[in-house]
């Protein structure tokens, strides 16, 4: 065909892509092939500025496989959820094509592809790097063969959370209803300038791996865990609907007190799975007492913790009473073993502090204290990165900084 012989013989985009952290949580499927959730979840994007993903996607007559670099080290090209993204965005394209003819120069489908993937962040740090890591392959090759709209429902073929990355702010991903997942996307609920006043700490617990995974440990618990079943069908539906209108109204009392509730019930399910699985340990327990002391000695819910799959913690609170948690953190625990983690971030000052709220017994003596991170902030979506001196990967397509 005439678009053949236009088609150009190297292209190569570069994106970035934010991690999300739920509030109303999202555990269990019913379809594992097609990551369908058993029920809808609610979280909110954080600011690239100070955790992202970036990646470069290339496509070159001249490549003879598909390969892929993940922080540098090559990596598994033909691991099945990135081989369903990447199916999933050649067959949009496809269908672009063919519904259209003024593409003037289509990138071949056919060309092997080159990845490379870095994190700005340490993978220490215990966040979904997976979220913004399938957010962010899936935009830079959406880009790479110039499809656009609806991307969530492939983001979400890499890892169910990934999904709620594609949107900025404060992000809902709809179970929906359909057996082929059509309907089961992410959506955005408000943007992230709607809450100007919301930060987001994380307290570095510990960088072990997690013992079981969450792909492994929701299935285990919707296999076995009759809490979760309640969960999905009763005790969700109505948290939702909670937690938006919390959010529409910027309600911190109401806001904190269900993300805690909904991060306990989540770790209540763990629980309740068979065998149990415990993601939270002694150091996580302390910062749910910790949060609670503090809030009650201000009268009110001024800090809201929630706990994915690890003991790390994410807090959530207000620009105002930043200085004065992190200063109840830092003196209720020995100093951090684990040094420096987070360097990115809004400076947090210091405060001084009430009797009660002063440094504990039970809290010293403990491992591994938690590490707090600058304040965080909620931010946009997947970015498109148009310098092309920032992509990952040289003209040859291997990658710039260890090829
Ligand atoms: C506890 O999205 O990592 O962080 O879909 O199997 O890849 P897969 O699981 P994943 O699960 C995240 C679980 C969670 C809660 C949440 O982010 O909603």
């Amino acid at each position: 065909s005439s678009a053949m012989a236009e088609e150009r013989a190297l292209a190569m985009v570069t994106c970035t892509a934010p991690v999300n952290i739920a509030v109303i949580k999202y555990w269990g499927k019913r379809d594992n092939d097609l990551i369908l959730p058993i029920n809808s979840s609610l979280s909110v994007t954080l600011h690239q500025d100070q955790l992202k993903t970036t990646t470069t996607a290339a496509a070159s007559r001249d490549f003879t496989e598909a390969r892929l670099w993940l922080n540098g080290e090559e990596a598994d090209v033909g691991h099945p959820r990135l081989q369903a993204c990447l199916r999933e965005v050649r067959r949009l394209a496809r269908k672009r094509r063919g519904g259209s003819a003024e593409d003037t120069a289509p990138l071949s489908l056919s060309y092997k592809i080159h990845v490379a993937t870095e994190n700005n962040f340490p993978t220490a740090a215990g966040l979904a790097s997976s979220a913004a890591g399938y957010a962010c392959l899936v935009s830079a090759l959406a880009r790479l063969y110039g499809v656009e709209g609806e991307l969530s429902e492939v983001a979400r073929r890499g890892s169910g959370s990934a999904c709620r990355s594609m949107w900025g702010g404060f992000v809902q991903w709809q179970r929906g209803e359909r057996p082929d997942g059509r309907d089961s996307l992410a959506h955005q609920v408000a943007p992230e300038m709607h809450w100007p006043e919301l930060r987001v700490l994380v307290l570095v617990v510990s960088g072990e791996k997690k013992q079981v995974g969450s792909t492994a440990g929701m299935q285990t618990s919707v296999d076995t865990s009759p809490l979760l079943k309640h969960r999905a069908e009763v005790v969700v539906p109505e948290r939702l609907a909670l937690m938006m209108r919390h959010i529409r109204e910027r309600d911190f009392e109401g806001f904190g007190q269900l993300t805690m509730q909904d991060s306990n019930q989540f770790h209540a399910t763990c629980l309740d799975t068979f065998p149990p699985i415990f993601y939270l340990n002694d150091l996580s327990r302390h910062i749910i007492a910790l949060a609670h002391r503090f809030n009650t000695h201000h009268g009110c819910t001024k800090v809201a913790y929630t706990f994915d799959a690890g003991p790390n913690a994410v807090i959530f609170t207000l620009a105002d009473t930043v200085a004065e948690f992190v200063e109840v953190v830092r003196r209720s625990f020995p100093p951090a073993t684990n040094g420096d983690q987070f360097v990115r971030g809004l400076p947090v000052g210091s405060a001084s502090l009430p009797e009660e709220l002063l440094p504990h017994p039970q809290g010293s003596g403990l491992p591994g204290a938690p590490n707090p991170s600058p304040a965080l902030q909620p931010g946009p979506g997947p970015q498109l990165v148009d310098d092309p001196s920032q992509h990952l990967l040289g003209a040859d397509g291997l990658p710039r900084r260890c090829a």
